[in-house]
Parts: C-alpha cells; structure tokens; sequence
C-alpha cells in the first residue's frame, strides 16, 4: 500500500540523538550526550529587563508582522560585529534572520537542492545538517575530517569523481569533532574550488566560543561570492529564542527570502527586538567572557581526565573551543555495545554512527563538555574508562 506520507519524509529517520537523551534523564547518570549549552549562564535577569523595554517602548509595533528579510537595526548589528571581530565587510541587505541556523540549513536545501543532487560535506558531520539535507533528498560525498579539515587528498578525489552542489562544512570546533580547520587548510580549499560551480555552506555556531589559539580566516573573507556563512545567538545568548541569521551574496537574497516566505513569513519579530534591545544595552562581549571561562575549565577537566583514566591507544580531539570533544577507540570496538555498558555505569555519551551519513557501526563517540559541572566530569570520565576496558576485556566480538 502506498504511503501518505511524501517519499521525502518518509526516508528520514528520527533524532537518533533525541532517542538517547530519554535515557540519560535519569539523575544519577553523569551526561556528556546532550549538545547544551549551559543554562546557568542564561542571561534570565538582563533579557526579562529588555523585554519590559520592548513592550514599553514598542508594545504594539513590537507586536505587528513585520519584513521577512528581519529587523534592521539587529542586522545592522550583526553587520558591524562582523566588521569589528573579523574584519569581515558584510552588507546589512545581505543578511536574513532566520529561524535558529537550522533554518537557514533548511532554505539552503530548499533553494539550490534538487533530488540526487550531491552534497559534499564532513565525515563526521553535525547530525542536524546530514537530517535537513536529506529531506530534500540529497546524495552525500563525506569527505573524512583530520584534526586540521578535511583531507585534502579525499576532497580532491570527490571533486573529480562527482559534482557536488554544496560543500557544508562547521570549520570552527565542528559539532561532532570538536576539530578546526588550519588556515592553510582554509586557503587550500578555497584554491580547490576556485572555478567550482559550488556552493559553500559555512556553519559558524560556536565562533566565538574560542578558548584557546587563534582566529581563523572565514571561508567567506576567502571566497566572498561563493561562500553563504550561518550565525546564530543560541550559544552566546539563548537557544530557545531560535534567532539565528545566514550572510548570503546578494546573488542569493531573493529566493532565499522567497524560501523564507513560503516557511514562516518572517522570524518572531518581537524576539528579535527583544535581543537587539539587550545587545544595545549590555556588553555581550562581557557575557561571553564569562561563558568562555566556564566551558574552558570544564573542556580542561575532561582532557586532564581523558588522559588520566583511558588507556594506551584511546585517541581524542582537543578543541580549541566549543562545545564538543570526540574520542576515537581501537579499532574494532562498537561505541553502540559501548553504550549499553556505559548507561548500567551511569555514564552517557553520543555513540557516532549517526554523524556518519551511512550510519555505520563505529569505534567514535562524541563526549560534550558544556553542560556537565566541572566537578563531575572526572567522575564522569572514570565511569567511561571502566566501562570502554570491560568492553576490550570481553575481547571478542566488541
Ligand atoms: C553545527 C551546528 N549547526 C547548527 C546548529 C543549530 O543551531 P540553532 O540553534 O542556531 O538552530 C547547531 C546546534 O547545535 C550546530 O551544532
């Protein structure tokens, strides 16, 4: 019988993700599985304070429709912000609020995506993309991520051997890895694809969540005409106000305001005034100071933790910043039977497979830092090592 549901969303699976965090709710388990930031330092306080000035000042017009493109003066802050952080000339009419960055995810495929068309992106990737693309039905080229970027060598033979449309890529501590590309990694691809007709998607969610080395030169300083570069105010101020923003060439702005119509009309006006009043009235930068402390010394406890309890042959990342580190076992071990063994120790991390686009069993797993109080991620550690040697002792079939 044939279903009623589109073909479209019929091949998508669930959050393989979403799954597994119904099993860490439990209060004694220690969880580096969820991708949170931490609510401690929701700014509940300041944002309660511009949302009274809002409502004073702009009540009702605050509280009308408004332009699907978003709110001047808050794209004119991004702009500038742009301009002073990363030397980077964006015009305000070249960006789109949007509805979190998973949205500008989504009108990306929703704009140059037609069924089978290739997408190139990371192996590892950020599980959100690998689900937006496939609802529009993508074929994927993964070109497998070093400690530095993509290899290079793989890159090279997927441009050779397929012609993908978009190349997607989070080049600052990527979601799952935790891994930044080089600046010679950068200048190499941007070479590569010089005369490409592709797409660069540049994902920058965790930008300023930098704790260590130094700024990177964007994709879009290096290939301004090709390059459509996604922000977002989720880990620098709060997630739930799903407002996030893509930076496009003018070349684009017209269907993705288009795509932008068709979804939503135009992203929560009075969220967005609410967020440029508190940008106006509060030194953002001292805000992510402070979120920059916390998850530094928490990304510490877990690489000094890594490295006390796991044994000889036991990789790991050390992300320059982020929210996210990725743990590479010997070869061979399911991180999935791992999984099991781990929630009976009262431990929880992200088996990898679903960041793979073919889901393959894997020996990764991604561990987040963010959210786990400091004093607990040792504790937390300890639990994943007793659980990862009881797996190799077992020998056989792991
Ligand atoms: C790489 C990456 N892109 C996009 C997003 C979605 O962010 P937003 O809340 O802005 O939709 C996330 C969230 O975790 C992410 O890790």
């Amino acid at each position: 019988m044939s279903s009623i549901f589109s073909d479209r969303i019929s091949d998508v699976p669930r959050s393989f993700i979403r799954e597994i965090l119904k099993v860490t709710v439990d209060k004694d388990v220690i969880s580096f599985a969820g991708g949170l930031p931490n609510r401690e330092l929701f700014p509940v306080e300041q944002l309660k304070q511009a949302s009274a000035e809002v409502f004073d000042e702009a009540g009702k017009e605050a509280l009308q429709y408004s332009n699907s493109e978003g709110y001047l003066p808050l794209r004119e802050y991004i702009a500038k912000r742009y301009k002073t952080k990363n030397g980077l000339e964006v015009n305000p009419e070249n960006i789109l609020i949007t509805n979190g960055s998973q949205q500008g995810l989504d009108l990306m495929a929703k704009i140059f995506l037609n069924e089978t068309d290739d997408v190139m992106l990371e192996e590892p990737g950020y599980l959100g993309a690998i689900q937006a693309f496939q609802v529009y039905r993508a074929s994927f080229n993964a070109v497998r991520l070093e400690k530095d970027g993509a290899d290079i060598e793989h890159f090279k033979q997927i441009l050779k051997h397929s012609k993908p449309k978009l190349f997607y890529t989070v080049p600052n501590f990527q979601n799952p890895s935790g891994i930044s590309y080089s600046d010679e990694k950068r200048k190499i691809i941007a070479q590569l694809l010089t005369d490409k007709p592709i797409i660069v998607v540049e994902d920058d969610p965790y930008g300023d969540l930098r704790y260590t080395g130094r700024e990177k030169k964007t994709f879009k300083s290096l290939m301004p005409e090709k390059t459509i570069l996604l922000g977002t105010f989720s880990k620098t101020v709060v997630p739930s106000f799903r407002l996030g923003w893509l930076v496009a060439p003018a070349a684009y702005m017209e269907r993705l305001v288009i795509a932008k119509q068709a979804a939503d009309l135009h992203t929560n006006y009075f969220i967005q005034r609410l967020i440029f009043k508190y940008l106006s009235t509060h030194k953002i930068d001292s805000h992510i100071a402070v979120i920059r402390d916390r998850y530094d010394k928490q990304r510490t406890a877990m690489i000094a933790a890594l490295r006390k309890y796991f044994p000889e042959g036991v990789d790991f990342t050390l992300p320059e910043g982020g929210m996210f580190l990725w743990v590479m076992l010997p070869e061979g071990i399911s991180t999935m039977k791992l999984f099991d063994i781990a929630i009976q120790k009262k431990v929880a991390f992200v088996p990898g497979n679903p960041f793979y686009t073919d889901g393959r069993e894997t020996n990764t797993l991604r561990l987040n830092f963010s959210c786990v109080d400091e004093n607990l991620i040792d504790e937390g550690i300890k639990r994943l090592a007793e659980a990862t040697r009881e797996l190799l002792s077992t020998n056989k079939d792991y």
